[in-house]
Order: C-alpha cells, then sequence, then structure tokens
C-alpha cells in the first residue's frame, strides 16, 4: 500500500480502484460528477450523464462497487452526490443516510443541492453525529475560478473528523482540487487521491505542497519559540 498512500494520481478512478487490494481503505470519502446539469462540459470532457440518471449510475456503479471492495469491513463510506436525483439513492446505494451539511455562500446565501450519502461498506447507514452540521465555510476564493464544484476544506474536515480516526487511510478517488486530501492531512490521516483530469490533480498536488509548506514553516517557528522561551 505505501507506494499508493499519501500520494496523488492523474488517472481514471477504474484503473486505480482496479489496483488496490481488498479491504486495504479505512474510508472513502469521494464527490464524483454529481450527472445532473445538462450540456456540461468539464475540465476534462463533456458529462457522460448530460443530466440523465440511468446514464449516470452507469458511469458510476463501477466506481462504487470497487470502493465498497477496497474498504476494510466496517469502513465508511460518504459518497457526494446532488440532492436532485435523491429519489435514485435506495436503488442506487442500498441503505444509507443523508448528510446535509448547510454551508453558506457569499453574502450568507445557503448553497443546497449537494448531500453526502454515508454508510459502511456492508450499506449500513450511518447517522448524523450529534453535534451541530453547520459549517460556516467562507468564501473559497479565486481557486472557485479553477474547478466548477470545488468542496471547502471546513466541510470536508467535518466528514473526515467524524468517520476516521488519527493514522486511518481515506480515499478520494474523483479528489477534483483536492479538498477532501488536504482535511485527511490536516487531521493526520492518510490518504490517496486521483482525478481524471491533469489539470486538476496537478492543483491539487499544488495545494498539498502549499500546505506542507506552510505546516512545516509553523512547526520551525514553533521549534525556535520553544528554544528561547
Ligand atoms: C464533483 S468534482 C470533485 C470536486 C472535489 N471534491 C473538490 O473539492 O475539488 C468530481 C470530479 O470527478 C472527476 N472525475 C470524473 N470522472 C472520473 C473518473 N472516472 N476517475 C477519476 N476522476 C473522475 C472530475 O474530473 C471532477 O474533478
Amino acid at each position: 500500500m505505501n507506494e499508493f498512500v499519501n500520494k496523488i494520481f492523474h488517472a481514471d478512478a477504474r484503473d486505480l480502484l482496479a489496483k488496490l487490494p481488498s479491504e486495504s481503505i479505512d474510508a472513502v470519502i469521494c464527490d464524483p460528477m454529481y450527472g445532473t446539469a445538462k450540456n456540461y462540459e468539464y475540465e476534462w470532457g463533456i458529462d457522460p450523464a448530460n443530466g440523465d440518471p440511468e446514464l449516470h449510475w452507469e458511469y458510476h456503479k463501477p466506481i462504487y462497487e470497487e470502493c465498497r471492495r477496497v474498504l476494510k469491513p466496517g469502513g465508511a463510506l460518504a459518497w457526494g452526490q446532488g440532492a436532485k436525483f435523491c429519489e435514485h439513492f435506495q436503488d442506487w446505494l442500498g441503505n444509507h443516510r443523508v448528510w446535509t451539511i448547510t454551508r453558506f455562500r457569499p453574502k450568507g446565501k445557503s448553497a443546497t443541492g449537494h448531500a453526502w450519502v454515508v454508510q459502511t461498506r456492508e450499506q449500513k447507514p450511518i447517522p448524523m453525529p450529534d453535534r451541530d452540521s453547520l459549517v460556516i465555510c467562507d468564501n473559497v476564493g479565486p481557486i472557485r475560478k479553477l474547478h466548477p464544484c470545488i468542496k471547502m476544506v471546513e466541510e470536508l474536515k467535518f466528514v473526515v473528523e467524524e468517520l476516521t480516526t488519527p493514522g486511518d487511510i481515506i480515499l478520494d478517488c474523483c479528489c477534483g482540487l483536492g479538498s477532501t486530501l488536504l482535511a485527511a492531512e490536516q487531521l493526520d490521516r492518510r490518504w490517496i487521491g486521483c482525478d481524471i483530469s491533469q489539470r486538476y490533480s496537478q492543483i491539487a498536488k499544488l495545494r498539498m505542497d502549499n500546505l506542507r509548506q506552510a505546516q512545516e514553516k509553523l512547526r520551525t517557528e514553533k521549534d525556535f519559540i520553544a528554544d528561547r522561551c
């Protein structure tokens, strides 16, 4: 597993998943294509679903099934979904809970339409945690221009904290600009990421390098202060 851990790949999820051993991952936290928009062209090409739920699931089912294969028994799966397809979730994903994490767009407008379908590998629903699910997310800033559906790291930190413990391995096989991976890194989890888009996976790597440099700088400053106080 070491060859995969703490790495971001430019790869099709289906190819990466085929290389991962069964029962090797503690949690899959993945936010694949929503498939709900029509004629939508993403960085890597046209959305194959084009608003059609059947085409959406035809594309994603093999990815979802592989994700369950690589999960450890009892491992957790959080699957980001467009709420527009909610009537299909039961057929597609079996038993699950839906976590709706309240987010706010700038100027206090709430962002809707996105849900986390959460279950164990055995499709046992994982209930929403008791703690307040309101995650106030600031404006993501100019990075939003680089990806149409980037998630905020704060939102992913909520999901990572609830489903995993330090040292766990988290897989995000449709990682976009890497928000799940950044959340995992900040919370001392191990992680594996990939995206089919070369550009998105490169930006995810840059974000991770920046985070690690900032963490290193902070550690050096703390050591400097500790030496002198
Ligand atoms: C909803 S976005 C993920 C956004 C991400 N959570 C973030 O915060 O940046 C879905 C991603 O899935 C990627 N994708 C689509 N099909 C894929 C495939 N077969 N393998 C890997 N990535 C894929 C797209 O390039 C896109 O970046």
